[in-house]
């Protein structure tokens, strides 16, 4: 496996594999790989021949008010975790080289990205599809993994590659969980072992939801007050949205149709942002 630092190394290297054949996948990371990520390597590496893992903390998809700062960074661990699933290459380029003093060019999507995350995280997004338009463009993926875990984000990926006519195919892939069902996420780093018990209860409240479509109700009202009410009892938690949307839009519906649903969170456990989705 071979650690590239600089964008035109990279970028001359993936047109290179290209020229002989190769097919290429990419997975986008921003590095403190945990299982979540690894699963996208292995999908990766069953559909193309080589395999780019990115890792990059990227500035600007963070608010000026959110964890930029403090997110974790563990450069050396992750290139060996990579390696030891095969990855060909890991892309790890500078700040300055993606993002230099000067840059002023964005993409954004601006239909499945109006609700949720959109939302409650202004500029988020055109954060994430700037960043990944460069990637696309420096590693020339045929396939790109991403995790169903940021369901929004997969969303607004594919209507961007759809909508640009990007030559990639955007595959999301599911959502990797813990025994106790909390979803794997780099900020979970965050939590003491006491906030992970409390923060498990987010996939409980989703379940309930899911169980009572799953028993036949389509009422959006009735399961959102069933998944409110739950995450209301424990303390620490403090909601940012439960929304009921259509998988591909991300738009709130009026009534589930189950296998078209996504049941989506959005949760502060005291100074950490968790999301997590069920498909409905
Ligand atoms: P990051 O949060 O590092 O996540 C990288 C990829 O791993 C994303 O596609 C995310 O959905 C996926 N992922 C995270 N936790 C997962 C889990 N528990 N199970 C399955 N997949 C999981 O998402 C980003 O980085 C950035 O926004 C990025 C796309 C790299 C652009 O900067």
């Amino acid at each position: 496996m071979q650690v590239i630092e600089s964008p035109q190394e990279m970028q001359s290297w993936a047109i290179r594999m290209r020229g002989k054949g190769k097919l290429l996948a990419l997975v986008p990371t921003m590095g403190a790989l945990h299982e979540g990520h690894l699963s996208l390597i292995d999908a990766a590496r069953q559909r193309a021949d080589l395999t780019v893992v990115s890792i990059f903390v990227n500035p600007t998809q963070f608010g000026p008010n959110e964890d930029y700062g403090k997110y974790p960074r563990q450069l050396e661990a992750d290139i060996a975790a990579c390696e030891a699933h095969g990855a060909d290459i890991v892309f790890a380029p500078k700040r300055e080289e993606i993002f230099p003093a000067d840059y002023s060019t964005y993409v954004n999507e601006e239909f499945v990205s109006k609700h949720l995350c959109g939302l409650t995280r202004p500029g988020h997004f055109r954060g994430v599809t700037t960043v990944v338009t460069i990637l696309f463009n420096l590693c020339r993926p045929d396939v790109a993994i991403f995790g169903q875990k940021d369901a929004q984000q997969a969303a607004i990926l594919k209507k961007m590659a759809r909508d640009l006519f990007m030559p990639v195919e955007i595959v999301a892939a599911p959502i990797v969980r813990e025994e106790s069902g909390l979803a794997l996420s780099s900020r979970n780093r965050y939590l003491e072992p006491s906030r992970l018990a409390e923060a498990a209860k987010i996939q409980q409240a989703l379940k309930a939801g899911q169980d009572l479509v799953k028993g036949g109700s389509t009422s959006v009202d009735r399961v959102k007050a069933e998944v409110t009410h739950l995450l209301a009892q424990s303390r620490l938690i403090r909601i940012i949205y439960i929304e009921i949307v259509d998988r591909e839009t991300m738009h709130p519906v009026r009534e589930i149709t189950p296998g078209k649903s996504l049941l989506a969170v959005a949760v502060w456990l005291e100074e950490t942002r968790l999301i997590d989705n069920v498909e409905l």
